[in-house]
């Protein structure tokens, strides 16, 4: 029996090595396990919960499908676009019709995004319940999410024991899986801070897409320090240890070891840009080959929209004709 393991990621920024080594490496690593089935959407609904650009949008959710299929995620994994799956909406407003407006209001992201706005969009309050079914409409068994979406998954988790309790056993009851530890890449211009949320243009962040030059400028004017001796100490040396982390992650040793072998800053530097450079040229020419091709992109998108689309439609009858709407077929 295989397992059915469903995340999503939402397509709202340029994709860098943080998302790349926190994020899709481990989606990969899932995948290889032949126990799972495993389930990848594009939550490009969740990216309209907040004020957006339309072409910008269409632009990063192309961007995380050719990145995905690029790091080769197509050949063990469903991937598909959410919007493309209309069952998502109409789960979505049976499931709002099962929560309370109380438990929509305390999730701690509405509040976070919400506090001191003049205008909030109502579908970031009613977000939890359209993520509740993406899980739900595939009964999923196992939803791997970090930290800041474990209060979704767990209103998920109620919102099923809800359901299942009122109308009858329709929906999987999910459990949330913590991802396996990964590498917390900070910024390369200021280490103390994630990679991916600073500005500056973007000096300290590396772009899954940046240029084999562009990153080894971006890497040689990191900040480090100024001792000669290379230690791995993220409290008192966060730059040398965030290098140590980067360069650890993409050669597969612990950043303690990662220095083993290397003098001195420039060449921690050196190696940490070859590691880059050796890790996303493959990704990126196969990502320049999909992209070249458009309508064959569009064409990959289809396909794994029919191929989970059946399952949606199934649950989304059940869930239909238990809280007692009419079925014309
Ligand atoms: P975000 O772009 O912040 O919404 O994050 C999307 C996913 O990428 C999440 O799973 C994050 O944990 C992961 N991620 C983003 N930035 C980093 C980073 N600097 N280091 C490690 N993981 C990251
Ligand atoms: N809301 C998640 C995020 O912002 C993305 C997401 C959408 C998701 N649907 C999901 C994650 C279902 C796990 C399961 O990152």
């Amino acid at each position: 029996m295989t397992t059915r393991v469903f995340t999503g990621l939402k397509p709202t920024g340029q994709l860098q090595i943080g998302n790349y080594l926190g994020a899709i490496r481990p989606l990969l690593d899932l995948a290889a396990d032949p126990d799972n089935d495993l389930l990848v959407s594009v939550a490009d609904l969740h990216a309209l919960t907040v004020q957006h650009d339309p072409a910008r949008l269409r632009a990063l959710t192309l961007e995380m499908v050719a990145t995905l299929l690029a790091c080769g995620l197509n050949a063990r994994a469903k991937l598909f676009v959410q919007s493309s799956i209309p069952a998502h909406t109409e789960l979505s407003y049976l499931l709002e019709s099962t929560a309370t407006y109380g438990e929509m209001a305390r999730m701690i992201q509405f509040k976070e995004k919400s506090r001191g706005q003049e205008s909030v969009r109502l579908s970031l309050l009613t977000y939890p319940a359209l993520m509740a079914a993406d899980i739900l409409a595939y009964q999923s068994e196992v939803v791997p999410v970090g930290d800041d979406q474990r209060q979704h998954l767990e209103l998920a988790t109620t919102l099923a024991r809800r359901f299942n309790g009122t109308y009858g056993d329709v929906f999987t009851v999910p459990r949330g899986a913590t991802p396996a530890e990964t590498a917390r890449v900070k910024d390369l211009r200021d280490p103390t801070t994630k990679m991916g949320k600073s500005g500056a243009a973007g000096a300290g962040v590396i772009f899954l897409r940046d240029e084999p030059d562009a990153i080894v400028a971006k890497v040689r004017r990191a900040v480090t320090d100024n001792n000669p001796t290379l230690t791995y100490d993220p409290r008192n040396r966060s730059g040398v240890a965030n290098l140590a982390v980067l360069l650890g992650a993409l050669t597969g040793s612990s950043p303690g070891a990662a220095l083993d072998e290397i003098q001195g800053a420039a060449a921690l530097k050196a190696a940490v840009a070859e590691a880059l450079v050796e890790t996303l040229a493959p990704i990126q020419k196969r990502y320049r080959e999909l992209t070249a091709d458009p309508a064959e992109l569009l064409s990959v998108l289809r396909s794994g929209a029919e191929v989970v689309a059946g399952d949606a439609v199934k649950t989304v009858a059940n869930a239909r004709e238990a809280m007692g709407l009419l079925s014309l077929h």
